[in-house]
């Protein structure tokens, strides 16, 4: 069955065309029958004339959702008949013959409106149903267009895309971690990656030079609108760079690039992104990802602007110690080197965020290459010789294999296009994702598992 997709239709006025997809709407006007037919490219009205009884008879029996497939002609509608909304609104299929390809039990949520209003629970049992609306798929398709701008982008200015393991060892990105049992070690964990942090550094010590990576990150913290367990990032890392503003020229150059291409009818405030330190944002605006816009209501402006020189250092919520602001491998800034030892919480690094309308969409930092440096900064950190040898001793010792300089960023894909889709959570632009307690409604995880499979693993049940 070759079918004819509705957005090519328009220059095949006259002819017979073969269009397939979902009923979308039935009216019924005395004799005559209309379906507004729906496949993944846009609307159709097809036309089931009077004159076909059995035509008539068969169009009698669609119900919404049904899965259809019409022989007709295509013909261009009268003047006064056309709808100036839908991009096929001047033209109608007169059908000449009709196959239903499988019936639909009616929906739990009507699919033809914006399913914003319905219960998101219930939107996420049957997201294969919410993402038939119209807002649903234009999003899938923006995040689409962008991951596809951003990748040319990229492999036109020589990065390459490096795939790194998911089943890995823990990252120090400041979030709880998600573990995986093995069963070949009994009483070891792989851990999912947080970010592709340590690999992407190992890749400039690999003389890659230029990274990047579209990949998915595990972050087992609380829920919020823009945040989930498994999210998005572009990843990317960039060797014999020193300077924070030689990370940001590129990625703003992107991002100007980006919205000119995939949301053309926005508008960038300010270009330059404005910049201003982490000091300044706190001292101006009490915040460290402030809105920039001049009108929040107006969908179209994008207020994009660069926190810089955040501290290395802060202390700790919890325990009596400092953390990292960022991660362990940010550099600190050459003129607060000197403070290291005696007042580390006062060392600024080398670090920076890209804000956007308020989010922090991306956050990266230039990274300490030396050996002494980074072994000085996990003891400020409170790391004991032995811990830090266990858990990053392979990054210290391939510092000593002639690593560059390096630095990079990651920007969060979904929080860029939740953004640029103008929606209020992450979870609109991404296909299948979790609740606010980290369930997936649809395919019932998490989910128990069989005691054959955990004592597999070497977990024995807990009420064992
Ligand atoms: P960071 O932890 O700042 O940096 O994360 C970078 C960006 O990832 C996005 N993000 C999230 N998006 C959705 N859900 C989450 N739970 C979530 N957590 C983070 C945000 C954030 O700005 N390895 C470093 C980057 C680097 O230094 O190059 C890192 O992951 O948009």
């Amino acid at each position: 069955m070759k079918k004819d997709y509705i957005n090519g239709l328009s220059d095949r006025i006259g002819q017979q065309v073969r269009v397939a997809g979902w009923v979308q709407a039935r009216r019924d006007m005395g004799k005559i029958i209309f379906i507004d037919l729906r496949d993944s490219t846009g609307l159709l009205q097809v036309v089931f004339p009077p004159t076909d009884r059995g035509l008539l008879e068969q169009a009698n029996r669609l119900r919404p959702e049904y899965v259809i497939s019409v022989v007709g002609r295509l013909n261009e509608r009268p003047e006064k008949m056309r709808n100036p909304k839908l991009p096929m609104g001047h033209v109608e299929l007169a059908a000449e013959s009709l196959e239903i390809l499988n019936e639909s039990e009616t929906p739990p949520f009507e699919v033809d409106q914006d399913t914003r209003s319905v219960n998101e629970e219930l939107r996420l049992k049957y997201r294969y149903l919410d993402l038939r609306s119209d807002r649903m798929a234009r999003n899938i398709r923006l995040r689409d267009r962008t991951v596809f701008f951003i990748r040319q982008w990229l492999r036109e200015r020589s990065f390459v895309e490096v795939e790194t393991p998911i089943l890995t060892k823990g990252t120090p990105e400041g979030a709880r971690e998600y573990l995986v049992p093995s069963r070949l070690h009994a009483g070891k964990f792989y851990v999912l990656p947080q970010s592709p942090q340590q690999f992407k550094q190992l890749l400039m010590v690999a003389g890659l030079e230029r990274y990047f990576q579209i990949p998915r990150c595990f972050r087992d913290e609380d829920q919020r609108g823009d945040r989930q367990p498994e999210f998005t990032q572009l990843d990317l890392e960039i060797s014999f760079v020193d300077q924070e503003e030689e990370v940001m020229g590129l990625i703003e150059e992107l991002m100007v690039a980006l919205v000119g291409s995939v949301t053309p009818e926005k508008r960038i405030l300010q270009k330059p992104f404005p910049r201003l330190t982490y000091a300044e944002a706190m001292e101006k605006y009490g915040s460290d990802k402030p809105d920039l816009r001049q009108d929040q209501n107006d969908q179209d402006e994008l207020a994009f602007l660069w926190v810089t020189d955040f501290p290395l250092f802060e202390h700790s919520e919890t325990e009596n110690k400092l953390v990292s602001v960022h991660h362990p491998f940010t550099s600190p800034k050459d003129e607060d080197l000197g403070l290291l030892d005696k007042e580390p919480a006062k060392v600024r690094a080398k670090a920076y965020d890209l804000v956007l309308n308020g989010y922090e969409v991306g956050g990266g930092s230039i990274r300490i290459h030396e050996r002494g440096l980074q072994d000085r900064i996990f003891r400020i950190l409170g790391l004991e010789e032995e811990e830090i040898a266990q858990r990053f001793g392979h990054m210290l010792e391939a510092f000593t294999y002639g690593a560059p300089p390096h630095g990079g960023i990651a920007p969060g894909i979904d929080r860029l296009v939740m953004i640029l889709a103008g929606e209020p959570n992450i979870r609109e632009v991404m296909a299948f994702p979790k609740t606010g307690d980290a369930r997936d409604p649809m395919m019932g995880a998490p989910s128990p598992m069989p005691r054959s499979q955990l004592k597999e693993v070497h977990i024995r049940p807990e009420a064992e």
